[in-house]
């Protein structure tokens, strides 16, 4: 009897050991809180991040909508492992949706600040999800806690790039995040990353002037003052105001990272295509209302998605290298 209650603990206590070490072994498990305490001669690393984001937030606000857009096109592409920084011909920068990613500058600003102090230590993929952090809780977002220790992809590929497209119903764009382990809720969230930043009217031209394919036709789906204004003053029917700034929440809440773009949405004054479709969606509309009338839970909920964005993908341990420049590999 004795030996057989026996036997069963060490059976559990075996499976447990199973169960712990199938986690520490499994994709992100191995991402910490702190991971590079102790590890830059006495720097603190997020201290510095921190520091020149800071720096940089002072003189150019838009920095945390550069930093957004980064870490999404950085982690939706082979997870976030740092092969959007890389130069060269055919590599993931000079795919045609990352020629306006902006911000590389700041990353290596903050890699040639830790290269100073602790040569190859900081992985310039942590950089990035770091300063990402650093710039949304600036910009009037939470601060919150990310897990560190990914480490750089020795590839880079354009092919590589599949990004969804700006006029992707919200089933198109769920199914595009639920792809990569992220809920309809994770992405609704997500896409309220727009809240921040800008793009260009030839991107909206087709909803103003060519809706459904037909020449003068605007989007009934759009707020008829708004596509009023856009007309009149944002972007005039001529190639020369293809170029002019459209900011993605109103121009007053374009530089904070707040609720508002769900507002928005539900007054039918979404920009692109892929953000109105979140409201005109009956699967999602109700997460939009529920954004819309709870900044709390935006302000809380929104570094949730971006911490499972963030650790989509990654590589850990001894996989990949520590880059020592963040645009070329070792
Ligand atoms: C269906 C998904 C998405 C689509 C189709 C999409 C599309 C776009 C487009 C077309 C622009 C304008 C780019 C330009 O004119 O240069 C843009 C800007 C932006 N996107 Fe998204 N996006 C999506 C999701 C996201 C996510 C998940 C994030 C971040 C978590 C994000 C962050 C941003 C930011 C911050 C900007 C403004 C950038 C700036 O001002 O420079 N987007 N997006």
């Amino acid at each position: 009897m004795a030996s057989a209650a026996r036997n069963g603990a060490a059976a559990a206590a075996l499976m447990v050991a199973v169960a712990v070490l199938a986690l520490a072994g499994g994709g992100s498990a191995q991402l910490q809180h702190g991971f590079y305490k102790g590890k830059c001669n006495g720097t603190d690393v997020e201290a510095v991040v921190q520091s020149i984001v800071r720096a940089r937030f002072a003189r150019e606000n838009p920095i945390v909508a550069y930093l957004l857009r980064m870490q999404f096109h950085e982690c939706v592409i082979n997870g976030c492992d740092a092969g959007l920084l890389i130069d060269g011909t055919g590599t993931e920068k000079t795919a045609p949706p990352n020629l306006s990613v902006k911000g590389y500058d700041v990353i290596a600003d903050i890699k040639a600040e830790l290269e100073r102090r602790c040569p190859g230590v900081v992985s310039c993929s942590d950089i990035q999800i770091l300063a990402t952090r650093d710039a949304v809780a600036l910009a009037g977002g939470a601060a919150y806690a990310v897990r560190t220790g990914r480490r750089d992809r020795r590839r880079s590929q354009a092919s590589d790039v599949k990004l969804p497209a700006p006029e992707y119903t919200a089933q198109q764009t769920t199914a595009y995040y639920g792809r990569l382990g992220l809920s309809a809720f994770d992405t609704v969230l997500l896409l309220g990353a727009h809240t921040v930043g800008a793009t260009r009217c030839s991107v909206i031209k087709s909803r103003l002037y060519g809706y459904g394919g037909r020449p003068g036709a605007t989007d009934p789906g759009m707020d008829p003052a708004y596509a009023s204004i856009y007309k009149k003053y944002v972007c005039p029917n001529m190639p020369s105001s293809d170029n002019n700034v459209v900011f993605l929440d109103d121009q007053w809440s374009a530089l904070k990272v707040d609720n508002h773009y769900y507002k928005n949405i539900q007054l039918r004054r979404g920009v692109l295509p892929c953000d109105q479709n979140l409201y005109n969606d009956g699967s999602t509309r109700w997460i939009v209302d529920l954004l819309a009338n709870n900044d709390g839970l935006f302000t809380s909920a929104f570094p949730q998605a971006l911490i499972k964005l963030s650790e989509v993908g990654v590589l850990t341990g001894m996989q990949g290298e520590i880059r020592k420049v963040c645009n070329r590999f070792n």
